[in-house]
């Protein structure tokens, strides 16, 4: 192993699969020497071993490792995120000095990198928790990559993230997002529109397989033709490779092997619970947790699938058309899951005093992370032209888009409830377009429940003023103060 050199101007701590790739992406760009130190030393050897190319500066201990390092000293920690990421911040925290960068980049949880951003700046240290998005080839090759942190930190590690980061159109996939947590709070974001994303195209899939009655294999050919045009991106793509596949043990299509409920760690569900903090609603990422909860509790589908004697008949429907029409409300239920990810940003950046630059954050999406898309280049357009639209669904050419796609959105939606096929994801994203197109929503109503049982108060339509009315009296109506119950 090499000494402590003090040469790196780059560590990496953590050397499991994203670590060690983006060890080796750091190394393979030019000016960049790389430091690497993972706590069970085997791993930190078994890279170094087989990456020689890379010129690793390797230590074993912490303390060789942070010698290592040129000053400012710029550490990437890239170990699971919780407890482990706390125990390297403090060994780092306590060698580091003022003017030295501590990167988190995994998938923390942004309020915790708001409390750690606030410990370790303490004793002048940067601490700058940074998403980064596009699994392990993009840990490789070129990922998305979403810092925080302070201004001064990002000069240092701006230019060294740059180095590896995907490109889009010419530029890196890398931008400032804002202070302290910023980062990893439009991370969490990405993650929830991959969520939905992902939901929506099982929906898809899943309409094209029972109603059309379409084999993977044929429905693989769908997905590849889909991906020019609107629909274009790196989900999709991935989706017609996945149908392809065969499995070698039965010979039967890879999709219909595989156990049925799907897996989560927990980032769709923080875009969730923050949403419902703040108030936005995003009920297209929600479902799109939502079902994934649902497919993964076989005893409550098992038990309901008991009572049940016949399932609807499929409608019959012209299979091409109807092709099309699903891809038209793939592509509206799809803008309405990016509207609202958006809209958590603008209400996150709001909470929490960012300064967040939507149209960079579409930019750096473009490429490398999970939810890379042509679609973004228009969202990309639609902030250039007006950064302060009130949702991505005023921008002329989302609303033509979705207005295009609306008659063939209402079929499919009005087609699966009448063939049984579940579409939470297709579903929530038309009735939310539904409840901001309609002049008046039953909310009126829900006012009146509130003041009759609780007095909540009530605003009227004509007047300024706050009233309720004597439900339990006579029925009329006074001014009141504004409940507080
Ligand atoms: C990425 C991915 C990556 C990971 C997520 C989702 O942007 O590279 O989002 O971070 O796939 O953790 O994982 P789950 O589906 O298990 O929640």
């Amino acid at each position: 192993m090499a000494e402590a050199s003090g040469t790196a101007n780059i560590g990496v701590v953590g050397m499991a699969v994203m670590g060690s790739n983006l060890a080796r992406n750091l190394a393979s760009r030019e000016g960049n020497t790389v430091a690497v130190y993972n706590r069970s030393p085997e791993r930190t050897r078994k890279l170094v071993s087989e990456h020689p190319e890379a010129g690793f500066v390797a230590s074993e201990s912490v303390d060789d490792f942070v010698a290592s390092l040129a000053k400012p000293r710029t550490a990437i920690i890239m170990v699971q995120a919780g407890a482990g990421t706390d125990a390297v911040i403090s060994e780092l925290a306590e060698r580091f000095e003022p003017g030295d960068i501590i990167v988190d980049g995994g998938n923390a949880n942004f309020h915790d990198t708001i409390r750690r951003e606030k410990d370790v700046s303490a004793s002048g240290i940067h601490f700058v928790g940074t998403g980064i998005s596009g699994g392990e080839e993009g840990a490789l090759k070129g990922p998305s990559i979403m810092p925080g942190g302070t201004a001064e930190a990002y000069k240092t590690l701006g230019p060294i993230l740059a180095s590896i980061a995907a490109v889009a159109e010419g530029e890196p996939c890398v931008t400032h997002i804002g202070t302290d947590g910023a980062g990893h709070f439009v991370k969490m974001v990405h993650n929830g529109i991959e969520y939905a994303d992902m939901q929506l195209i099982a929906e898809a899939y899943d309409l094209l397989r029972t109603i059309t009655k379409r084999e993977p294999a044929e429905l693989a050919e769908v997905f590849t033709a889909w991906n020019s045009g609107d629909l274009e991106s790196y989900l999709i793509e991935i989706t017609a490779e996945i149908l392809k596949q065969v499995d070698a043990e039965t010979g039967k299509p890879f999709v219909d092997i595989v156990l049925d409920q799907a897996g989560a760690k927990g980032t769709g569900s923080w875009t969730v619970q923050n949403a419902l903090d703040l108030g936005v609603p995003v009920g297209g990422i929600a479902e799109a947790v939502f079902a994934r909860s649902l497919s993964s509790h076989p005893e409550q589908r098992e038990a309901v699938q008991a009572t049940i004697s016949s399932r609807p008949d499929v409608v019959e429907v012209d299979v091409d058309t109807f092709a099309d029409d699903i891809r038209a409300a793939l592509y509206a239920s799809k803008v309405v899951a990016y509207a609202q990810g958006f809209d958590e940003i603008v209400a996150g950046a709001a909470q929490y005093g960012w300064n967040i630059d939507k149209g960079a954050v579409a930019k750096i999406w473009r490429a490398g992370c999970i939810i890379r898309a042509q679609f973004l280049n228009r969202i990309v357009e639609a902030y250039e032209k007006n950064p302060d639209i009130t949702t991505l669904l005023e921008d002329p050419y989302f609303a033509s888009a979705v207005a295009d796609g609306e008659a063939a959105w209402r079929r499919v939606v009005s087609t699966a409830a009448l063939s049984g096929v579940p579409v939470p994801g297709f579903g929530a994203a038309l009735s939310y377009y539904d409840a901001l197109s309609v002049k008046r929503l039953p909310a009126a109503l829900v006012q009146g429940q509130r003041d009759f049982f609780g007095a909540h108060t009530y605003k009227r339509i004509e007047k300024e003023g706050t009233f309720h009315t004597l439900w339990s009296g006579d029925r009329t109506e006074i001014e009141s103060a504004p409940s507080t119950h």
